[in-house]
């Protein structure tokens, strides 16, 4: 039974462990560490799985220990498992889920030759429909990145990059959801300008993001299905509505905007990533 070791109860550890869950894993095989009692309480009322206030005794034994702190916490967070990573040999393999926290930045802390692999996950793994890219360290091998992987894919997609990606990864699914609250919110207010309802332009606004990310994920899916431009060209009909709205778009520079903007997010990912 693979057992696995969960750092941190909060929102991503718990995204996590529902996930893993929901895939059929025995909650006793999953121990979570977090400093605050009511919390561990909550999970195991529940989840049913094991917890402790004790970061060491999640990690004693465990295939796969993920780190699921505040980025500033990570440091803290590998120094409290470190004598007991060394204790388990070469066996455990240490994931972060901590943004801008590098492989080197992990190895450097942990016992010499532990395999790390770096997450950079994104919110709607909160939902199970998350974009996941992981990149393994230096003695990170193929099977120990793909295990990860496959256990992670119960929280949505999950791709292996190479860890030199993963600041363009940031800036397209990172930080990505972002941008579509972003441009849904302005739908909201372009609507209400039209004369709308804001109760009726917001209700409009998300279920037709919804929809929209409905088709394009079926063109990603082994039924296949339509790619973006594809969806986007069959639903602007010559001289139409449509084709109206795209044309301003283009000529107010949403293109050039998506850009610079994710050319911005990698540059500042690239700067945090030098903090370490
Ligand atoms: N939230 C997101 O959508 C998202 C998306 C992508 C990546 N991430 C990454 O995921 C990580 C976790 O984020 P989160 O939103 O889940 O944060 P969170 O909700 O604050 O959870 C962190 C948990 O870790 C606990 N903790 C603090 N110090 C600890 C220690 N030394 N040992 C064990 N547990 C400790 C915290 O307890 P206390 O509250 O009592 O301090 C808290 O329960 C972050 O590094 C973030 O970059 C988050």
């Amino acid at each position: 039974m693979t057992r696995i070791g969960i750092i941190g109860g909060g929102n991503i550890g718990e995204a996590l462990l529902s996930g893993i869950l929901g895939d059929g894993a025995d909650p006793k095989s999953i121990i979570v560490a977090d400093p605050t009692t009511e919390r561990l309480e909550q999970l195991k009322d529940q989840y049913g799985v094991v917890t402790t206030e004790d970061s060491a005794e999640a990690a004693d034994g465990s295939d796969f220990v993920f780190i699921a702190v505040k980025p500033d916490i990570v440091p803290i967070a590998l120094q409290d498992i470190t004598d007991t990573v060394d204790l388990n040999g070469d066996e455990t393999v240490v994931v972060s889920l901590a943004a801008g926290v590098t492989n080197k930045a992990m190895e450097s802390v942990l016992p010499a030759g532990t395999p790390v692999v770096r997450v950079m996950p994104n919110t709607p793994m909160l939902v199970g429909k998350g974009a996941s890219a992981l990149a393994g360290g230096r003695f990170a091998e193929k099977n120990h990145v793909e295990a990860v992987q496959d256990l992670m894919s119960a929280t949505g997609t999950v791709v292996i990059v190479k860890e030199k990606d993963i600041d363009a990864v940031t800036a397209i699914s990172g930080s990505g959801p972002a941008y579509y609250f972003m441009v849904t919110e302005a739908m909201i207010d372009a609507g209400v300008n039209l004369g709308l309802p804001r109760v009726l332009a917001e209700q409009l606004a998300v279920a037709t993001a919804e929809g929209a990310a409905t088709m394009m994920a079926k063109g990603q899916s082994e039924d296949g299905g339509d790619d973006p431009v594809t969806l986007r060209t069959k639903v602007s009909s010559p001289g139409g509505t449509t084709s109206a709205a795209t044309r301003t778009l283009d000529e107010e520079g949403l293109r050039t905007a998506f850009y610079r903007a994710m050319q911005a997010c990698k540059d500042r990912s690239i700067e945090l990533g030098k903090s370490d």
